[in-house]
């Protein structure tokens, strides 16, 4: 699809049923029926950042900043291992007291012990230190670029620099790791074209995997007053996203739950293939809140795997089978 194509897509005017029908059989054809589930790990809510709108940026007083010990993330990936999922994702803020040397032995700790795929999303490092990080055993690496307009980007996210985001993106390709990246749908001052010009580039950066979540205005950010974004236009990115970019792995997200009651459901009909479920300790999930409303955070690990697999069940799918490794590298 050319650009002008994904805008008339994008439009509130356009009919989206037919989209969504083309997406879900490109997905079945693509990636299948199996929805993998990735067992998500919050491990720290401390950030030095001041994204606009990220509920736990640095300027946000009101938070409760939680910090787990190693002993605490590999008690999250033995609870992975139980609920027999096969992949964790460790996800924390920018948090500069997790050195890379340190988090890398949590990495090699899960990979000696259990089979567990491991996906980091801790933010922009070093070459380096992104290096250090996939020798120690990281299988993959999610760092969404946010939007692919500049002037956005930069107003978003003061303390980042757009072109040093992509250079990440490329380091972390050149260490080996699989790479996600995405996008929020429904950014104040987001036009359809950026959108648009969002899809292409997940398609030109030749990503493994995509995210891209609703987004949800945070009172206690600088964008409190913004609107949401539409669950609607968010749903019709992922199909286009599935349309583009063929084979990626494409999660349900949270916000999209969070957003509606279906939401994820309706991505799993659209063209996503993966789930998310939250393992963290359930004390700290209220602590992790990026937008109001996220779901899960009063269920505890076991009740999530309950959920989605009751949800799969719901909508006749199943979980796959294996470890939900890219698909651009077989
Ligand atoms: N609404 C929706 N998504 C958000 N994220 C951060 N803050 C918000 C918000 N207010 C998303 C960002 C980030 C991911 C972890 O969560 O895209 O990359
Ligand atoms: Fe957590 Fe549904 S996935 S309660």
């Amino acid at each position: 699809m050319n650009k002008k194509e994904l805008v008339d897509a994008l439009s509130p005017d356009t009919d989206p049923a037919p989209l969504f029908a083309l997406a879900d059989k490109i997905r079945r054809e693509q990636v299948g029926d199996g929805v993998h589930l990735r067992g998500l790990i919050e491990f720290s809510n401390h950030c030095r950042r001041r994204c606009y709108y990220c509920g736990i940026r640095a300027a946000n007083a009101k938070v409760r900043r939680y910090r787990l010990t190693p002993e605490q993330i590999l008690d999250c990936a033995r609870t992975a291992v139980s609920l027999n999922y096969k992949s964790v994702v460790m996800q924390s803020g920018e948090d500069l007291h997790w050195n890379p040397k340190e988090l890398a032995s949590v990495v090699e700790k899960i990979k000696t012990t259990t089979s567990l795929a491991i996906t980091l999303s801790v933010g922009e490092h070093s070459k380096e230190d992104y290096t250090t990080l996939r020798s120690a055993g990281a299988d993959r690496f999610l760092l969404r670029f946010e939007t692919s307009d500049r002037r956005l980007f930069s107003m978003l996210k003061p303390d980042s620099n757009y072109d040093q985001r992509f250079r990440c993106l490329a380091w972390l390709k050149e260490a080996g790791f699989q790479v996600g990246s995405g996008v929020m749908a429904g950014l104040p001052g987001q036009t359809a074209a950026s959108m648009a010009d969002d899809i292409l580039l997940f398609k030109e950066l030749d990503l493994d995997m995509v995210g891209i979540g609703p987004f949800i205005a945070n009172p206690d950010t600088p964008l409190g007053a913004a609107p949401n974004g539409s669950l609607d236009t968010a749903l019709r990115m992922v199909a286009l996203t599935r349309i583009v970019t063929r084979n990626t792995h494409i999660p349900a997200t949270t916000a999209m739950g969070t957003l509606h009651p279906q939401g994820r459901q309706k991505a799993l009909k659209c063209g996503a293939n993966v789930l998310m479920p939250n393992i963290s300790p359930t004390e700290h999930r209220t602590d992790y809140s990026l937008y109001p409303g996220k779901i899960c955070v009063n269920e505890a690990p076991e009740q999530c795997a309950g959920c989605v697999d009751a949800m799969l069940a719901g909508l006749g799918r199943q979980r796959a089978e294996g470890f939900g490794h890219s698909l651009k590298q077989v």
